[in-house]
This record gives structure tokens, C-alpha cells and sequence, in this order.
């Protein structure tokens, strides 16, 4: 009963003032008579009636805030207090520099929550958002900016031409060559050996045409459509011959149907150019997923280790929106996955490239992924391991643990590190 009155006078502090609130419950506390417990108790729950109101339940939301969620210049929904708003929560570019996870069940308002974001920052900062379902090409009209789209396997759109062999600026095409091969492994869910027979392959073709050092352009980039041939046409024997029907099957999503045009080019388009205006990448839902995993993947590699070479900056240069972010994380403990992609998220921050992961699932994402964002968005979830994961990650009391299942769409659990929160809040519908 103490734990719980002491909650009300916390709850209460908006209400009435910190100094009146710690009245109440010291006049509880320091009650020498049982008489005079019960009239301080009394007291307290005639307060919380009085301003919560008769309609208080368990369904309405109280978590005290302090005004820190006001400092920063983009507009990111309002903080209530039970129904009474108390102000604007704004980011601050910093917050999106360490990065922002977004999470709900389908439907709970992600992505009308991330659109919200992103059409502020179209007017200042570049960003990729890697689009699963087409669900922003309205941002250009919401937004009122200029906004890029690009589409990867759809007919008669704008189509991307990159060949995902191409290495960012100033990393070697053997290097790169080895994490190509190593992601279409993981997405594929392949066992270790395709990887084997990937770099092996690649390295025959890349030897055909000629290597070149990091800064140099090599004369003809190789494609998957030859790696495939290649496959085909060598001779494994043993276990090699199993791995080579996988590397088949594998190499063969990306040379058939509408991608086949987007990755078997020659040329040297770059990811660079789509880093520097506001994007929106569409990865067309008719194509595999293990091609849509592998793609997302790869961009953040490649982002990753052309950020390395810009160098730091604390200020926010870039960001990059994955939608379905948990196809990306480690599926079982596997150590040097789970190494590199950690290393990356902490290490990335450093050099002002933004990253808001959205997932229906937090508890599909290893600790260290809630760990390392800095703003983490709860609208409505409902399994209950998610909730205990969100629980956990915002410090939510047991008594306030509940309120993670009462979220309605649009309204979110809000937490930034070093800032404030866990504050209830509820964002526009922008579209
Ligand atoms: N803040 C809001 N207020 C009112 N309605 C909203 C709000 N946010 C979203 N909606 C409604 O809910 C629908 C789903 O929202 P949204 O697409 O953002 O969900 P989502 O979490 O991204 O879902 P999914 O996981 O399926 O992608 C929207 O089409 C919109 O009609
Ligand atoms: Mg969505």
C-alpha cells in the first residue's frame, strides 16, 4: 500500500507541485496514529480524484515529465499527462545522430510517427529511408520538400542501377568482396561453405577483369549474372557440390524478373549519389525477401565504412531509415555477427550518420541494439515478451509497466537517454 501511495503522490507532482506532493506523503508517512494513517491516506486519494478525475482508470496514462522534452528543433508529437497536454516534444539532431528505434505492433503508427520526423529534417538534412511497402511516397507532399524516389524491381519506375560489387570509396574490391559474399550468406540463411564458393567466384571473375586499388576504377566490374555462369559451369565435388546448388539458387534471385536490371550493371554507379538529398528507397514487396534483407544490410555496410573514411562529426550528416530492422540483427548467437554489427552502431554515431531502426518486434533485437539507441519510440505492443522488453529498456516501474499495453495507435512511450522520459506522447496523424 506504501508503494503505491507514494506512486500517486509522484503522479501527483504535476498536479499540485513537488513541495505539496511530498507534504501529503509525509503526512502519511509520519502518521503516529492509525486514525490519522488512514486521513493522510484518505487525503492523498481525494487529491488524485479531485485532478485526475472520476474517469481515472487503469487505462489512462500518468508519467511525470519535466519540460526537457521542449529543447529542440524538430516537432515530435506532444506530451501528455493522462489527457492534459503539457507541451511539444521536440528532437534535438543530436538525438538522431545516436540513433532512434521505433516500435509497435502492425498498425500502431511507425511509420506516421517517422514521416512526422523526417518531414522536418527533409528541409535540413539528407536521409535513405529503405522502404519495404511503399508506404512513404507521400512524404514529398507532406513534407512540402523535394524528395527523391528510387525503386529497386519494379517496371517503369525509377530504377536503381547499382552493382552491389561496387565498394565505397576508398575500400578495396577484395575487402568488399568478403562482406558481399559473407551478407548474401547470412540473408540467404545458407550454411558456411556458400560464402567459400562466393569468394572464390568473385575472385576468379574479378582476376578475369583485372583488379584495381581502392581509388581506382576497375575497367569491368564483374556481376552476379557471371558469377552464376561461373557457378554453373565449374566442378565441385563432394560437399562443394551442395553449396554450389545453394550459391545457384542465391545468385539466381538477383538475375531474374525486374532486379535483374538494378544489380547486373557494369557500370560504376555509386551509392554516393543517393546520399546526398533526401531519398526514399523502394524495395519492391514482390521481391524475396532475402533480397530485400540483403540489400538493407549491405547499404549499411556500405554507408558504415564511407563514413569511416569522411571521418567524425558530431554533426548530423546523414540518415538512414530501416523499415522490418529486425531481419537485419543476428537471428541465433553468432559471435562475429553479432560483433560487427554492434561495433557498427556504436562506432557509426561518431560520424554523423543517424540511424532509426523500426521493428514490430523489440524483442526480437539483441540488448545491445536497444542499448545502443539513444531515442526509443513504444507505441502499442502486445506479446508479452515484447512488452517486457520495452519495459525493460525505458525503466518503467512495475506498477507502470501496464501502461505499455493500454497505447492506443498514434500514442507511444517516449525515452531519450540523457535527456528525459519515459513521457507518454501522442503524435499527429500526418497523412
Ligand atoms: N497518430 C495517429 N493518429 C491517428 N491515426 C494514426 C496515427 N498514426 C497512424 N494512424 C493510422 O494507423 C494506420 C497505420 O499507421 P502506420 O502505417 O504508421 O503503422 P505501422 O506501425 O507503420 O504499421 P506496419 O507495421 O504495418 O507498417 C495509418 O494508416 C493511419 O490511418
Ligand atoms: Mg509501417
Amino acid at each position: 500500500m506504501d508503494e503505491q501511495l507514494k506512486n500517486t503522490c509522484n503522479k501527483l507532482v504535476p498536479f499540485i507541485g513537488k513541495g505539496h506532493a511530498q507534504a501529503l506523503w509525509l503526512a502519511y508517512i509520519t502518521s503516529e496514529t492509525m486514525q490519522a494513517k488512514a486521513e493522510a491516506q484518505t487525503f492523498i486519494e481525494l487529491f488524485w480524484l479531485r485532478f485526475a478525475g472520476p474517469s481515472v482508470d487503469n487505462n489512462t496514462i500518468y508519467l511525470p515529465a519535466d519540460d526537457s522534452f521542449s529543447h529542440g528543433s524538430i516537432p515530435f508529437g506532444t506530451v501528455h499527462y493522462g489527457n492534459r497536454p503539457m507541451g511539444e516534444l521536440r528532437l534535438q539532431p543530436e538525438d538522431i545522430n545516436k540513433h532512434i528505434g521505433l516500435f509497435s505492433i502492425t498498425g500502431g503508427g511507425k511509420t506516421n510517427a517517422c514521416k512526422l520526423m523526417l518531414s522536418t529534417l527533409a528541409h535540413s538534412c539528407p536521409f535513405l529511408v529503405i522502404d519495404w511497402k511503399r508506404s512513404y511516397r507521400d512524404l514529398a507532399y507532406i513534407a512540402k520538400a523535394n524528395i527523391r524516389i528510387v525503386s529497386i524491381g519494379q517496371e517503369g519506375h525509377q530504377n536503381l542501377e547499382w552493382n552491389p560489387l561496387q565498394p565505397p570509396p576508398g575500400t578495396g574490391y577484395q575487402a568488399w568482396m568478403y562482406i558481399v559474399a559473407e551478407l548474401l550468406e547470412k540473408s540467404h540463411l545458407s550454411g558456411p561453405g556458400t560464402a567459400d564458393i562466393l569468394i572464390e567466384v568473385f575472385d576468379r571473375l574479378f582476376t578475369k577483369n583485372g583488379w584495381a586499388t581502392p581509388n581506382q576504377k576497375i575497367k569491368r566490374l564483374p556481376t552476379f549474372q557471371q558469377a552464376l555462369f561461373e557457378v554453373q559451369s565449374g566442378q565441385f565435388t563432394g560437399r562443394r557440390m551442395l553449396w554450389r546448388d545453394t550459391c545457384v539458387r542465391i545468385l539466381r534471385t538477383f538475375t531474374l524478373g525486374a532486379s535483374a536490371k538494378t544489380f547486373n550493371t557494369m557500370a560504376h554507379a555509386s551509392l554516393e549519389k543517393l546520399l546526398g538529398q533526401p531519398t526514399i528507397l523502394e524495395i519492391d514487396y514482390e521481391l524475396p525477401k532475402p533480397i530485400r534483407v540483403f540489400i538493407s544490410e549491405l547499404i549499411l555496410r556500405w554507408v558504415h565504412l564511407y563514413r569511416l573514411r569522411q571521418g567524425e562529426s558530431k554533426k548530423l550528416r546523414h540518415v538512414l531509415v530501416f523499415e522490418e530492422a529486425h531481419n537485419m540483427m543476428p537471428s541465433q548467437r553468432n559471435d562475429t555477427q553479432m560483433h560487427s554489427l554492434e561495433t557498427l552502431l556504436r562506432e557509426i554515431r561518431g560520424f554523423g550518420q543517424g540511424l532509426v531502426l523500426i521493428s514490430q518486434h523489440p524483442s526480437l533485437l539483441p540488448t545491445y541494439v536497444l542499448g545502443n539507441t539513444n531515442t526509443l519510440v513504444f507505441l502499442g505492443l502486445q506479446h508479452e515478451d515484447d512488452i517486457r522488453a520495452a519495459a525493460k529498456a525505458l525503466f518503467l516501474s512495475k506498477e507502470d509497466m501496464h501502461y505499455l499495453d493500454k497505447l492506443k495507435v498514434g500514442e507511444a512511450l517516449v525515452k531519450i537517454k540523457s535527456r528525459g522520459g519515459p513521457y507518454f506522447v501522442r503524435f499527429p496523424e500526418v497523412a
